[in-house]
C-alpha cells in the first residue's frame, strides 16, 4: 500500500508522537534510568517520616524551564505505582500541563476547576499503570499562583493524602513564577531538578534560597540528563539544543515580568 501526502504526514506525525511518548514512560526507559528512578523512589520513601496512615505529598520543581520536572514526576510516579503503591500524579503546572501532552490527553476538567469551586471528581486513570491515577491541570486559569496558595488547595492535597500513599505534584520552575513557592507549605517535601548542561549554579542557588525562604522541606536534588555512556568530558547537547534564553522567553516569561513589576511596586 502506498501512502501519499496527507496520509503520509499523518502517520509520520503519529509515529513521532508515539516515539516521544514511549521515551518518557517508565516502562520504556533503559536499565540505568529505571534504576535511577528506583533509587530516587527509595530515597524519598526514607526521607519523609511516616505520617501515620496518611500519604506523602511530594512536589517536583526546578530553577528554570525545561530541566525535566514533568519527565521526573511521571517516571517517579510510575516507579512508585509499579512497586505496588497507589499513586496520584497531579499536573499542577497549570500554565503548561505537559504531563497531559505526554500521555496524549486534554481533559478540560481538572485541578483548576476544583480550585475555583466546581463540583466533581477530576481524577482519572493515567493509562500508564493501574496503580497510577492522574489529576490533570484542567483549563489554564488566569491566576495559577493565587489558586495554588488557597485553603482549597490545602484541603484538596489533604484529601488526596487520605486516599493515596503517594501524591506527586508536578510544578513550574521556582525562579520564574511563584507557584511552587506558594504551594510548598502544603507539601511534605520538594525535589529540585537540575539538568546536565543546562542548569547554572547561580540559578540553582537562587532557587534553593527562595525555597528555603518559604521553609520548604527540600528532599534533595536530582541531576537529570547525564549520559553515563559519553564519559566525563561530555558537554551535553541539551544546552545547545534548548537555548536557555529561549526558554526564558517562553510563556513563563510574561508571568515573571509581571511578578517583578509587582515586587518593585
Ligand atoms: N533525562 C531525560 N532524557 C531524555 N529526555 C528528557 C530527559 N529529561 C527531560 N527530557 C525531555 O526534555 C523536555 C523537557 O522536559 P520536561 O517537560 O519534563 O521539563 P520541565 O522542567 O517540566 O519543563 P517546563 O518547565 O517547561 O515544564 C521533554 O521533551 C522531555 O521529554
Ligand atoms: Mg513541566
Amino acid at each position: 500500500m502506498k501512502l501519499f501526502g496527507k496520509e503520509m504526514n499523518f502517520f509520520k506525525k503519529k509515529q513521532e508522537e508515539d516515539k516521544k511518548r514511549a521515551a518518557v514512560l517508565g516502562r520504556f526507559l533503559d536499565f540505568a534510568s529505571k534504576e535511577a528512578y528506583n533509587l530516587l523512589r527509595t530515597n524519598i520513601l526514607f526521607s519523609i517520616a511516616d505520617k501515620q496512615g496518611k500519604g506523602k505529598v511530594i512536589g517536583i520543581t526546578s530553577s528554570i524551564p525545561h530541566e525535566g520536572k514533568s519527565y521526573t514526576a511521571i517516571n517517579l510516579a510510575y516507579s512508585l505505582a509499579k512497586e505496588g503503591h497507589k499513586t496520584l500524579l497531579i499536573s499542577a503546572d497549570m500554565r503548561k500541563p505537559s504531563i497531559e501532552n505526554t500521555i496524549g490527553i486534554k481533559p478540560k476538567f481538572g485541578l483548576s476547576s476544583i480550585l475555583v469551586g466546581e463540583e466533581g471528581d477530576a481524577v482519572i486513570p493515567s493509562g500508564l499503570h493501574d496503580n497510577l491515577m492522574l489529576l490533570p491541570a484542567g483549563i489554564i486559569p488566569p491566576n495559577p499562583s493565587e489558586l495554588l496558595g488557597t485553603e482549597r488547595m490545602k484541603d484538596l492535597l489533604d484529601k488526596c493524602a487520605e486516599e493515596y500513599p503517594y501524591v506527586i505534584v508536578d510544578l513550574p520552575p521556582v525562579n520564574v513564577v511563584a507557584d511552587a513557592l506558594v504551594v510548598s507549605k502544603f507539601l511534605d517535601g520538594i525535589v529540585v531538578i537540575v539538568r546536565h548542561g543546562m542548569t547554572r549554579r547561580k540559578e540553582l542557588v537562587e532557587a534553593i534560597k527562595k525555597l528555603k525562604y518559604v521553609q520548604a522541606h527540600i528532599l534533595g536534588i536530582v541531576y537529570n540528563g547525564y549520559n553515563h555512556g559519553r564519559g566525563k568530558n561530555y558537554k551535553g547537547s541539551y544546552y545547545k539544543k534548548y537555548g536557555y534564553k529561549k526558554h526564558y522567553s517562553s510563556y513563563y516569561y510574561k508571568d515573571s515580568k509581571e511578578n517583578k513589576n509587582k515586587e518593585n511596586k
